[in-house]
């Protein structure tokens, strides 16, 4: 997808000063199977310019594959399109003098706000009928503080509107168009805490029974 110049002037503007690096456009058919919705990229991703392209994407397309979908099949985008990062000074021992690291960050909701005009355009191209969020950045941004990602994962919300951008670019409001949303686990998930393995893949075959 290639966002259209105004758009990205827009969101620049209203990301100026914030630690976001580069951009990196979400990717997918119009009228996906599904339409996932990530957090941020990292820095895999902001060098190869394909979304989900680094550790996390590995798990995620085997996910797809557990249910028969590749990633051709998806709509692949988040909630920021930057890569959010930190600015930390470290020993190095190797070089044996200090030297100063960007490592990957979550997105704070002013960074998600700011990408707001990025996830709607996308939405709107797309015309995705279920959108699977993945992580918690990604359902707060979609559906407010209304469902934690601990009671919903794998369970479809549907018939539901989503959040968009508000008139006044300060906020968000409804939408009028309607859609299933399901909460997953973000793929990352497991390597900070092994014991998710099996519920993401239960979770997983969960989507199934809602694709046609
Ligand atoms: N995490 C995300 O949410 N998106 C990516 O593209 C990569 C990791």
């Amino acid at each position: 997808m290639k966002y259209p110049k105004d758009l990205i002037d827009k969101v620049n503007k209203s990301s100026a000063g914030f630690k976001l690096e580069g951009i990196n456009e979400g990717a997918g058919p119009k009228n996906p199977a599904l339409m996932i919705v990530g957090e941020a990229p990292g820095r895999e991703e902001i060098e190869s310019h394909i979304p989900f392209h680094g550790a996390s994407g590995k798990e995620l397309m085997k996910s797809l594959a557990s249910i028969g979908l590749k990633r051709s099949d998806v709509y692949i985008t988040s909630a920021v399109r930057s890569r959010p990062y930190n600015i930390r000074k470290v020993f190095s021992k190797k070089e044996n003098k200090e030297v100063t690291k960007y490592p990957n960050r979550k997105p704070t909701q002013k960074e998600v706000l700011a990408h707001a005009p990025f996830l709607d355009y996308e939405i709107s191209y797309a015309k995705p009928k279920i959108i699977v969020t993945v992580g918690t950045t990604a359902l707060m941004r979609l559906l407010g503080k209304k469902y934690a990602i601990s009671d919903w994962h794998g369970k479809a919300i549907k018939d539901t509107p989503i959040l968009q951008l508000n008139q006044n670019e300060d906020g968000y409001v409804w939408s009028k168009e309607k859609y299933t949303v399901i909460p997953m686990y973000h793929p990352a998930a497991v390597f900070y805490n092994r014991k998710l393995t099996e519920t993401i893949k239960s979770d997983w075959l969960n989507i199934k029974d809602y694709l046609n």
